[in-house]
């Protein structure tokens, strides 16, 4: 694997990479290792464009190599709301067409779109994290990074003590979610997310970042102090974390 020809990073926690596919041969490669080393491992999946390729080359380890996620666990991080599991914007599907029917993973789980009262999304919430440490908590989370500095849904101003619940959806985070959606009218302004602190349980993450548009927001997500106003920054408590990036989303913070 081809890693960047770009000056090294000091940070051994950011790996870069020259291109995108490189990223998500390395993040796969990752998780594959993981399976297979513990065939009932637990991992936190993430939505957006950025998985995708991981996704991808998931499907084809399994398919080709026999790779088995018959005892993997699933938690995505987010869900709009209110939306329906079968609308074609929904994260539930979204995932299901990108990855789990094309695998043997039998427990996969997504929050709960639908609309509801507040006391009954509240009491799912805390059943999603129940179900999470039923399992023995998240072994490897998989993050993306949002302009605004979000992970998960947690936008700015998210606590770090946070849990998953419902949320209110940043304009800019709309925006970015406008065309998919056919215009930003039909975009939810709210979702059910988990929250900075369950994500921080997990005992391994794997932010991966990939493009120009990502580099100012990954350069503040490592070297702003952390701060609620770009969630992100909280990551730099996490004992075990690793950036996966390519040389675009890299360039602001190369040699650093
Ligand atoms: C998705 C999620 C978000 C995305 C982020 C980046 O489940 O939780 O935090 O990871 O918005 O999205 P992309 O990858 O589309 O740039």
């Amino acid at each position: 694997m081809a890693a960047s020809t770009l000056a090294p990073v000091a940070d051994e926690r950011i790996i870069v990479d020259e291109d995108y596919g490189q990223v998500c041969d390395r993040v796969a490669d990752l998780i594959a290792t993981l399976i297979t080393a513990k065939p009932t491992a637990v991992l936190g999946m993430a939505t957006g464009s950025t998985p995708r390729g991981v996704y991808e080359r998931l499907i084809r380890l399994h398919q080709r190599d026999g790779l088995d996620f018959s005892r993997v666990t699933c938690f995505n991080l987010d869900e709009y709301y209110p939306i329906e599991a079968a609308s074609p914007h929904s994260y539930h599907e979204f995932m299901n067409r990108v990855l789990f029917s094309s695998i043997n993973c039998r427990q996969w789980h997504v929050p709960n779109g639908l609309p509801r009262t507040p006391e009954a999304i509240a009491e799912d919430c805390l059943r999603y994290e129940e179900l999470i440490r039923a399992v023995g908590g998240i072994d490897l989370q998989i993050l993306g990074i949002g302009r605004t500095g979000h992970i998960g849904f947690n936008e700015p101003g998210s606590s770090p003590f946070s849990r998953t619940r419902l949320v209110h959806l940043d304009a800019a985070t709309r925006r970015d979610a406008a065309a998919g959606f056919g215009g930003l009218e039909n975009v939810p302004t709210q979702a059910i997310s988990m929250g900075v602190c369950t994500i921080m349980e997990a005992k391994q993450i794997v932010l991966m970042a990939s493009g120009a548009s990502k580099a100012e927001i990954v350069r503040a997500a490592l070297q702003e102090k952390p701060t609620a106003e770009i969630p992100a920054t909280y990551l730099q408590f996490h004992p075990n974390l690793r950036y996966f990036l390519d040389e675009a989303a890299a360039s602001l913070c190369l040699g650093t």
